[in-house]
């Protein structure tokens, strides 16, 4: 059985997920939510993953509406994250911004690992972002992981991170076919700037002309 069929097998109607001997649903991210998934973040991916290329397009932003969603197992833990970014990815061929969004951190409790938890949170995030009219997703991350997704290096040859990255990880999911075709350049941050990000800039930057 493959993944696909995996997760189909396990999703029933009302959104209920079966993992090894526990359920757990898939659900909107809540604000209170943000301890919890911080801390997921840190035991599954440490330190280093506030130094991620990535990073730099998420920093001070929102993610994109509708979709931050949580795995939560019974009782209310939090079992899983993923959440999506509105960027531009370079500009086309008639030098016109091409807007997509950029997946990540995906992470799951290394407790709760290889129990399907991760697959499913990837493919209610690529559901609903195509769902919502999204043309396409990009990432960071290991193609033997994401390429079950369907995510391939194929569209990002012409794109290029805000820092460094390998290229073999560097992947992207048309929602829309051609919606990356001939997108060239840099990938910026687009998303909704976050109040906290404003609280911290500094007063003498706040009131400056
Ligand atoms: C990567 C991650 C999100 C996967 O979630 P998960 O719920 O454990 O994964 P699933 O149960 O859906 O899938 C498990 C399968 O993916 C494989 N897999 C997991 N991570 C992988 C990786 N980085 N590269 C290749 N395969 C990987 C497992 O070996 C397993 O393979 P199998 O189906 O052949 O047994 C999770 O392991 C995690 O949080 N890792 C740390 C954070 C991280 O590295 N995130 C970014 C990933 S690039």
């Amino acid at each position: 059985m493959d993944a696909a069929e995996n997760i189909e097998q396990n999703l029933v109607p009302d959104g209920l997920y079966f993992a090894g001997a526990g359920a757990y649903t898939i659900v909107n991210e809540l604000p209170q939510d943000e301890k919890a998934r911080e801390d997921l973040l840190d035991r599954a991916m440490g330190e280093g993953r506030r130094r991620k290329s990535s990073e730099k397009l998420r920093r001070g932003r929102l993610p994109s509406e509708g979709l931050a969603f949580s795995a939560r197992g019974a009782g209310g833990a939090l079992l899983g994250t993923v959440r999506l970014w509105d960027i531009q990815a370079g500009h086309d061929a008639a030098g016109k911004g091409v807007r997509a969004l950029l997946l990540g951190p995906l992470a799951v409790d290394p407790a709760s690992k290889d129990l399907g938890i991760g697959s499913a949170l990837m493919r209610h995030a690529v559901k609903e972002a195509a769902r919502l009219g999204h043309g396409a997703i990009i990432l960071v991350g290991d193609p033997e992981y994401y390429e079950r997704f369907g995510f391939t290096g194929a569209k990002t040859a012409g794109l290029a991170m805000p820092g460094p990255v390998e290229r073999r990880r560097f992947l992207a999911l048309e929602l829309k076919p051609g919606h990356l075709d001939g997108a060239k350049g840099l990938l910026t941050p687009k998303g909704r700037r976050s109040s906290r990000a404003m609280r911290i800039i500094p007063v003498s930057l706040r009131f400056s002309a």
